[in-house]
């Protein structure tokens, strides 16, 4: 074969893999140290294809990334593919034919087959057609404790939330804040979903938020809890932080005895390289009521013309719920993987904690998915201010409650 021959056979070669060589671009809200590593295992897994992983991390919470996420796609310009969290959150932009139907891929694949709980996948199905790829399991219904912080307290780390609350008084004496708390609406309705699974338990819970019972709102057993948010709200004097990374951080450095927080908190420990049990306890259902929630996260593509994009972009999911992304991405990000059939022997104590619920079937329905973001939002909003303005009564607080599940979309 002549040379020029060769080298044009050559260059075809490469023309034709590097025009299906392409660059997406991926937002997500992950910039914590502990999210930072876990989404860097879903880059270089993609970065080992053809193609490249343009990182487009958005600073700050998910309340602050989803509209920038959405208006970017409603607005025509486009990421190639985005978080958000399992539920309703992309729901009107599926029924707008602007997200990448991926069943074609999720057929293939048998997702149906591998998705655990069902219900993930069932959050990115409509009309028969999947729209998202789950990508973990995060519950928010978990108590983490310093060991340091109890030490210096000089008294035992508590078994259950209202030990915890018990150890206050000494966990002030030492100067440790008892509760650290961030100072975003969404921190503080998180710290409320856990209190009213540990304290009013999972009737209650799921009778109010599954089934929007404003009887159940107004009820006794709704006021307990209440209560016990009132008083938790007290505990977190000090805790002068806003994002919730920070106050995660104030747990690791002793400097609070503990924060209710969802178990993301994990990747913190571990870019801290404490050892659950040994440094830190974490508590499901806050000790009390052992049970998970299957919140956590999914990707979303928005359409391309170019079928180039497409074909990554289908390519990046199908790398996103398989076997060894999924152990390689959920091992940092603390959370559970979507799918049963890997190997976790490389977890540690508190996501065996998290399999063990899972396995027994202790799981809710996430909060995420049970009202539209306007109900969520009010709800957000009432939790913050009550929680900041102690002149807020509980019977204020609970009244205000109630109109907002009797108006829930
Ligand atoms: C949640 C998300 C988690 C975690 C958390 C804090 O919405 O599901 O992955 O990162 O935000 O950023």
């Amino acid at each position: 074969m002549k040379l020029t021959t060769k080298l044009l056979a050559a260059t075809a070669m490469v023309a034709a893999s590097s025009a299906s060589a392409v660059e997406l671009e991926v937002t997500h809200w992950w910039t914590s140290g502990g999210e930072a590593a876990a989404v860097s295992e879903f880059a270089k897994a993609f970065n080992a294809t053809e193609h490249t992983w343009v990182d487009g991390a958005i600073a700050g919470s998910g309340g602050t990334a989803r509209p920038i996420i959405i208006s970017r796609i409603l607005g025509g310009d486009p990421m190639h593919a985005t978080q958000l969290n399992h539920g309703r959150q992309a729901e009107e932009l599926v029924e707008a034919g602007l997200m990448l139907d991926l069943t074609d891929v999720a057929e293939a694949e048998g997702w149906a087959d591998v998705v655990n709980p069902s219900r993930l996948l069932d959050s990115c199905t409509l009309d028969g057609k999947v729209y998202c790829v789950p990508v973990n399991i995060h519950s928010p219904q978990w108590l983490w404790l310093s060991h340091a912080a109890y030490e210096k307290a000089g008294v035992d780390v508590p078994a259950d939330w209202f030990e915890f609350v018990d150890s206050a008084d000494a966990l002030k004496e030492a100067g440790v804040v008892p509760l650290a708390m961030g100072q975003q609406s969404w921190q503080t309705n998180l710290a409320f979903g856990a209190i009213m699974v540990a304290v009013g338990g999972t009737d209650l819970y799921l009778d109010v938020l599954t089934n929007k019972n404003a009887e159940a709102a107004a009820s006794p057993e709704m006021t307990k809890v209440f209560e016990a948010f009132a008083a938790a709200r007290l505990l977190s004097e000090g805790s002068n932080v806003q994002d919730w990374n920070q106050a995660t951080n104030l747990v690791i450095t002793g400097q609070a005895g503990g924060q209710i927080h969802g178990d993301w908190a994990q990747g913190e420990f571990q870019v801290a390289e404490q050892v659950a049990g040994t440094d830190y306890t974490c508590l499901p259902g806050l000790g009390v009521n052992e049970i998970i929630a299957t919140g956590g996260d999914a990707f979303y593509f928005p359409k391309s013309d170019d079928p180039e994009i497409t074909a990554a972009q289908k390519e990046l999911a199908s790398l996103m719920i398989s076997r060894e992304v999924q152990v390689a991405f959920n091992l940092k990000k603390g959370s559970l993987p979507i799918r049963g059939d890997v190997d976790l022997s490389a977890a540690n104590d508190c996501m065996k904690k998290g399999l063990a619920i899972l396995a027994a079937g202790n799981v809710l329905p996430d909060g995420v998915n049970a009202f539209s973001a306007d109900t969520q939002g009010q709800i957000d909003d009432l939790t913050v201010e009550f929680w900041n303005d102690t002149s807020i009564t509980v019977e204020d607080a609970q009244a205000r409650y109630v109109d907002i599940i009797e108006d829930a979309d």
